[in-house]
């Protein structure tokens, strides 16, 4: 077997490409066995090939020709694409709705009975089994159409903008699904994320209205959203405004139990309010380009960007992705463990799988509660045959220990996907021959955000695969890894990963700021779209991703922007200056360290770090609570006043620095930032 060493290093903005190297060397392929292959959509590399050489040298008829296959239009489109960089409209002229084909497509056919959604509660803290529901399609069906006509009896109109804070749990689906039937633009915060993230989302977005739960489940104890939500609704920016006043409407499902405030006027309960309305809610016609969501994240400077995605493009991109990197059939119970407040769940959770007609499994709580064993626990239990998980689960179980999966029956499962970063060959391995049992497939799926579906991916009974590898683009995407010119660089080099040509489920803009979305996606380089990653191609043509190459990290598969969590630090009272960088972790991927200077007369105690910790927590959500504060007299500047990062990075990993220090203003400052421990 090849020796593998995995030592990936980026660099920053200014210094990439040249200094993004990947000493990643990794020699071990996995062919599809015959026997998946035979039953696969794409059933060959050669028919991958053909398939994908056509729709990148005629991406509108391709484009075109599934469109039309694949969704259900009210009105056909005329034209494919209207391309006016970096503003692209797709299937212009047609009408459409998401929960119509999501739903109302699937009724009078088989499917109608169907489980669209098996969902799984977290247990109970007395060792009692979770809550299990399923809903048909056709019951999933009635549900969206009794709470879309809720949205409109409460004021929601065509486009007006609805925060979605709730658990995992079928409303969540059926929340999203209710605001795609009226032409509502909903924007679902990750049930992680603090009063001060909701208030600033809602300003951002000008929702009229927040669905929420009185709490969650998570891990045992009871989060309190409804509670999240009424303190964000009083939080006031510097001037005394409030962030809020958008908000008409608070709805509230009961999940937990717990009390809650209900304010009279503003409040109303999910299940009082489906007792007025009955189940039939024609779905609105929406034009192609209608907005669909907006989903927030990180950026690498300032605030997060709403990332703004619109109907048939997103709509065609989750649905024709997970029919073939998935490779649904219909027998197949199809397991997606990400929460729906990431793009991941959006769109392989409710709108890639329900298109689809597939059966999607939803878990509410965590893989350890209340034993390691709860993801196997559950493939067992419902015969899960389709697994998309993320690289920091992987590496969390195998850090578990086998004893957990080994106790259960996973012969169910055919095949196995990742999704969040990049997967570490050991960690690909594990996966591979544990949980696979050796048998199954996996595919490494590479995307964002942004790009709404899956971009770089094998086809699960066509492509080869090599661990750590997300391999080749999926039909229609054009990458390419180039130089600070824009020039595609040699194979074996590293550079930035760009799109070459747009994509139906690209993101449209960023909410409100279109000069923000030209400048961080469309100017680096010039005419084609920027990921934000560094990148490496093999001899074989296969992308090896080697992380961001921006100041975003990438925290157990969840993007965080260094410049929020120093925002962050800095609204603490004592802190002067904050500078927060990343540095390898073996279970995260990366984790958050922050050099924080104090104000005159404050004092660097063991407390304090505690403190400030909780507080990045309190400020923007539990995921982007710093792994390590140190406290510095000074932080290492140019003399032009910039804090170098680069050499932050050095010491927060624990190397020798390196590079040019000459810029440095104060070379003592080094030295004592090395010796803080
Ligand atoms: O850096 C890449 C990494 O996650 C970033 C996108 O994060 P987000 O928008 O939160 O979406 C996550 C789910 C799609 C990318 O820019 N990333 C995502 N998938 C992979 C990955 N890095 C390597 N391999 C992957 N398969």
């Amino acid at each position: 077997m090849a020796r593998v060493s995995n030592n990936m290093s980026t660099e920053t903005k200014s210094a990439a490409p040249k200094n993004i190297t990947s000493y990643l060397q990794e020699h071990r392929v996995f062919k599809p066995s015959k026997e998946f292959s035979a039953q696969a959509h794409v059933k060959s590399f050669a028919h991958y090939k053909k398939l994908w050489n056509e729709s990148v040298k005629h991406p509108e008829r391709f484009w075109g020709r599934t469109a039309k296959q694949e969704l259900v239009w009210f009105k056909p489109f005329g034209k494919v694409l209207q391309w006016r960089e970096p503003f692209a409209k797709w299937f212009v002229g047609g009408k459409l709705n998401v929960s119509a084909n999501c739903l109302d497509r699937w009724l009078g056919t088989p499917t109608a009975n169907k489980a669209a959604l098996i969902w799984e509660g977290e247990p109970a803290t007395d060792g009692k089994p979770g809550e299990e529901r399923v809903l048909t399609y056709r019951q999933l069906h009635r549900e969206v159409c009794r709470f879309a006509n809720v949205l409109k009896r409460n004021g929601i109109r065509k486009g007006d903008r609805v925060i979605i804070y709730l658990p995992m749990v079928p409303e969540a689906a059926i929340a999203m699904l209710a605001c795609t039937r009226i032409g509502a633009v909903h924007s679902v915060i990750f049930g992680g994320f603090s009063a001060q993230s909701v208030a600033d989302r809602i300003q951002d977005s000008g929702a009229k209205m927040v669905i929420t739960a009185d709490g969650g489940y998570r891990r045992g104890a009871v989060v309190p959203l409804k509670k999240n939500v009424d303190d964000a609704l009083l939080i006031k920016d510097a001037n005394g405004h409030s962030l809020t006043k958008t908000i008409e409407k608070v709805v509230v499902l009961r999940r937990c139990g717990n009390e809650v405030h209900i304010a009279e006027g503003r409040d109303v309960w999910w299940h009082r309010e489906l007792e007025y309305v009955d189940a039939n809610c024609p779905a609105e016609k929406m034009d192609s380009e209608a907005n669909l969501f907006i989903l927030y994240t990180s950026g690498s400077t300032g605030k997060p960007k709403g990332i703004l995605h619109t109907t048939a493009g997103y709509l065609l991109g989750a649905k024709l992705t997970s029919k073939y990197v998935f490779d649904l059939r219909d027998d197949d119970v199809y397991w997606c463990t990400a929460d729906v407040g990431w793009v991941t769940g959006h769109s392989y959770i409710v709108y890639g799988p329900l298109a689809n007609g597939a059966t999607a499994l939803m878990y509410e709580g965590a893989p350890n509660w209340p034993e390691p064993d709860r993801f196997w626990r559950i493939i067992e239990k419902y015969g899960v045959t389709i697994l998309y998980t993320a690289p920091t689960a992987i590496r969390a179980f195998m850090k578990w220990g086998d004893q957990w999966p080994k106790k259960h029956n996973l012969a169910s499962l055919r095949l196995l996907g990742t999704v969040g970063e990049p997967i570490n060959p050991e960690a690909w391995m594990w996966y591979h021959r544990v949980i696979g049992g050796g048998r199954c497939p996996i595919v490494d799926t590479w995307w964002q955000t942004e790009t709404g579906s899956i971009m770089i991916t094998p086809l699960p009974g066509a492509t080869p695969t090599k661990p750590g590898t997300a391999t080749l683009p999926f039909f229609g995407i054009h990458p390419e890894v180039v130089d600070d010119q824009g020039n595609a660089v040699p194979k074996g080099s590293g550079g930035k990963l760009v799109v070459r040509q747009p994509w139906p489920s690209m993101l449209r803009g960023l909410w409100g700021d279109p000069q923000r979305y030209k400048e961080v996606y469309w100017s680096e380089v010039k005419g084609s779209y920027f990921t934000g990653d560094g990148c490496r191609q093999d001899e074989d043509g296969y992308f090896w991703i080697v992380g961001r190459i921006d100041d975003v990290l990438n925290v157990a598969g969840h993007r965080i922007g260094t410049s929020e969590v120093e925002s962050a630090l800095v609204s603490h009272p004592s802190v002067a200056e904050a500078a927060v960088v990343g540095r390898p972790d073996e279970l995260k991927g990366q984790a958050l360290v922050c050099f924080v200077t104090l104000k005159t007369g404050q004092h660097a105690t063991p407390e304090l770090k505690v403190e400030l910790r909780n507080h990045v927590g309190k400020e923007i959500g539990p995921v982007a609570k710093p792994d390590d504060v140190r406290f510095a007299e000074m932080l290492p500047k140019t003399r032009s006043g910039k804090i170098m990062r680069r050499l932050l990075k050095q010491i927060a990993s624990g190397v020798e620095i390196k590079g040019d220090t000459t810029t440095l203003e104060d070379f003592s400052v080094l030295a004592k930032l090395a010796s803080d421990e």
